[in-house]
């Protein structure tokens, strides 16, 4: 198992959530945590939680005109940047039929766009150092689609299909890419869902309220990095939705469909 003891870990939607709880985990295992999202206080919060050094570095991901600056200063922060998680991201809840395209653009360039111009902006690092990790969060909805989330199963597709691709390009330079597809974890990622009109939801869904805890879910998404897994998957009992798709796609299309949209 590699250590992170001393890694500089860069993680994006840091100050909520999964981003929240994996910079207080990775901090703890004594890496040098880079807080990225758009509300700089509440990650100054976190900053101040956590264990070791931190730096926060305020972005937004639907704007990529200052990347290559926000990608100096992170390298610059503490002279190198060892990993990139990509997690910072928002849902969706309403049906494709009622939803504007600007909607649907809005998703793909937050979960999407900004997320691989990020790593472009970084690769070179990396590819200069021939070493780096970049550990991106799909979804379950990046295996399938589900009820009102068409936007955003698209964008979490399209991560898939990007990372998996750049995973096989830059192997030859020591880059490793982690795909992770958490199931049901307990966030506000519900609540922060945009609906048709580009409002918050602001509903607690049954589903992630049941859902595993984001400090179980660091716990696991580490593991997976330090046992330097392709692909890793985090949740309860949904999981076994993936194994139902691969061997029996009838039944698992006679399942979904009866399920809960939240
Ligand atoms: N919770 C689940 O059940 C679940 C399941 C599968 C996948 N995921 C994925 O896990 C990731 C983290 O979500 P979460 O569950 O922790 O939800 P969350 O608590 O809502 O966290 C989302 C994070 O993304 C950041 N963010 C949103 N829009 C942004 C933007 N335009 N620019 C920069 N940062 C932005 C938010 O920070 P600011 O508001 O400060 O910008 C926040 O830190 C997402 O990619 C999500 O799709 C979650």
């Amino acid at each position: 198992m590699e250590s992170l003891n001393e890694k500089v870990v860069w993680i994006t939607g840091a100050s909520s959530g999964i981003g929240e709880a994996a910079a207080m985990a990775f901090s703890n295992h004594g890496a040098k945590v880079i807080l990225s999202s758009r509300r700089a206080d509440q990650l100054k919060q976190v900053a101040s939680r956590c264990k070791g050094d931190s730096y926060v570095l305020p972005l937004d991901l639907s704007d990529n005109s200052n990347f290559s600056d926000i990608v100096k200063e992170a390298i610059e922060a503490f002279g190198q940047v060892d990993v990139l998680l990509n997690n910072g991201g928002i849902s969706q809840r309403s049906e494709a039929a009622e939803t504007p395209i600007e909607v649907d653009r809005k998703v793909m360039e937050v979960n999407y766009f900004g997320n691989i111009s990020l790593t472009k902006a970084l690769l070179p690092h990396f590819q200069e150092r021939q070493q780096g990790r970049i550990v991106v969060i799909s979804s379950l909805s990046g295996k399938f689609g589900f009820f009102l989330r068409s936007a955003y199963a698209a964008s979490k597709f399209a991560l898939v299909g990007f990372y998996e691709s750049l995973r096989l390009e830059e192997e030859k330079n020591n880059i490793r890419v982690h795909l992770v597809y958490p199931g049901f974890i307990k966030t506000n990622i519900s609540k922060n869902a945009i609906d048709a009109n580009g409002n918050t939801h602001g509903e607690m869904d049954n589903n992630q309220n049941k859902g595993i805890s984001a400090q179980e879910c660091a716990t696991r998404l580490i593991r997976g990095i330090q046992k330097d897994k392709k692909d890793i998957f985090i949740g309860g009992k949904e999981m076994m939705s993936l194994k139902i798709q691969r061997f029996f796609p009838n039944l698992f299309h006679s399942i979904i469909k009866k399920q809960s949209a939240t």
